[in-house]
């Protein structure tokens, strides 16, 4: 397990934009914290780093949301709206196991699609700083661990 403590949304945009550097086809990253942590803002600074332009919204309504104009695709997606179930009608698999990397907002709700292997980073607000976040990044599976190896040396 990784800890690093943000001080402004601008930062958590950098350390994804440093996640971003390093996924590669077929990575899987998930998000948790509430609402207004900063899961959709990382995911901005992640899409920056693989060359994506074209502006990156919440797919809170559309469930999911692909970019496929940088260095691989970004799968977004948003599976809030899964919290009574649905997730496997989303086809999740074929995302988890393509070509680009899939990074999902809420994944405690399709828990029953999560793949062996993953990077889980929860973004924590703090009490008392508006500002403030800690991200916690715990890698599961050999690829991911290398992976948070290299991001801690970036940072
Ligand atoms: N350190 C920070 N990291 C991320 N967002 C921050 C930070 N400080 C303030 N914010 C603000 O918090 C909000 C986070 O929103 P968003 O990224 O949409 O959250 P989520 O997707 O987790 O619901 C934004 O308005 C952002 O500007
Ligand atoms: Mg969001």
């Amino acid at each position: 397990m990784f800890k690093y403590t943000v001080a402004s949304d601008a930062a958590t945009q950098q350390v994804g934009a440093a996640v971003g550097r390093l996924v590669q086809p077929g990575s899987v990253i998930f998000l948790q914290g509430d609402l207004g942590a900063g899961k959709t803002t990382f995911t901005k600074g992640l899409a920056s780093a693989l060359g994506i332009q074209q502006y990156v919204k919440s797919p809170t309504f559309t469930l999911i949301r692909e970019y496929t104009a940088g260095r691989i695709p970004l799968y977004h997606m948003d599976v809030y709206r899964l919290e009574n179930g649905g997730g496997d009608e989303l086809g999740l698999e074929e995302y988890f196991n393509g070509d680009g990397v899939s990074v999902v907002e809420w994944p405690q709700f399709i828990e029953d699609e999560w793949p062996t292997e993953y990077l889980q980073i929860m973004i924590n607000k703090s009490a008392t700083n508006d500002e403030q976040r800690e991200l916690v990044f715990q890698p599961h599976g050999q690829r991911y661990e290398a992976l948070v190896t290299q991001l801690a040396q970036m940072l």
